[in-house]
């Protein structure tokens, strides 16, 4: 497991992320538990075939990676993220977890995703969970992530929805912006009119999941003809 320092590490977006996490860190995986919905059944659908290489972007605390380590014991597992905070208490909880050498960390953006930070040529899934509604350039993020896959790579999300029928929607929107965090209502929109198999609403508009071949993601950011961005 390595955790090579990225550039300018306390500059920016990756100085934002240190400082939500600093002590978050610490409570994350406890408060998350209940309203982070939707990670385990996504985790429990990926489908893994043996020996197929995963990258969760925005793998904060290592959790859905220690979750998918025990459930594809044959994966190959990578975690990308910005906050060098997160990457620590990742890289504690897999060695805790007696999973040390299965997990390469990078530190990194997702918007500069490149399979060759981990040593590898090509990913077959690639993960955000929760990770897309804090990343600024979402669009570029899912555009380096369907780069990174090979042909028949995968790409699974879990997040925040609109929140539109959610009672006390104003409330949580605002709760979610102390964090950075902006549910991506344009991407949500484009998912519903793509109405793919692989989608899947919960109640209250308040989380969706989505899991697809890249081939299969149509005009979306990271569909074939879309370059990401505005
Ligand atoms: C809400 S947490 C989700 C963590 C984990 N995926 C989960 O489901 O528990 C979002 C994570 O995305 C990371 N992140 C935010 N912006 C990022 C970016 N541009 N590139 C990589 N990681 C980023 C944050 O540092 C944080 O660890």
């Amino acid at each position: 497991m390595s955790i090579p320092a990225a550039p300018s590490a306390e500059a920016g977006h990756f100085g934002r992320m240190d400082k939500i996490y600093r002590r978050q860190r610490y409570i994350y995986d406890f408060t998350r538990k209940y309203y982070l919905v939707g990670r385990d059944s996504l985790i429990k659908n990926l489908a893994q075939e043996p020996g197929a290489r995963l990258v969760e972007i925005g793998c904060g605390t290592g959790r859905n990676l220690i979750a998918i380590a025990r459930t594809y014991p044959h994966a190959r597992l990578y975690g990308l993220d910005a906050s060098a905070q997160m990457l620590e208490t990742a890289q504690a909880q897999l060695a805790r977890a007696g999973l040390a050498g299965r997990v390469t960390l990078v530190h990194g953006l997702a918007e500069d995703l490149r399979p060759s930070a981990f040593g590898e040529d090509r990913f077959d899934h690639a993960l955000f969970s929760y990770s897309l509604s804090m990343i600024p350039d979402w669009r570029q993020a899912l555009v380096a992530s369907a780069n990174a896959l090979s042909a028949k790579g995968r790409i699974h999300i879990v997040d925040f929805g609109d929140l539109q029928t959610l009672p006390g929607k104003s409330l949580l929107r605002a709760w979610l912006a102390l964090f950075h965090v902006t549910p991506r209502t344009e991407l949500l929109k484009s998912l519903e009119a793509l109405s793919a198999e692989g989608f899947r609403l919960f109640p209250g508009r308040y989380a969706f999941q989505f899991s697809a071949a890249k081939g299969k993601m149509g005009s979306l950011p990271c569909g074939p003809t879309d370059t990401g961005r505005d």
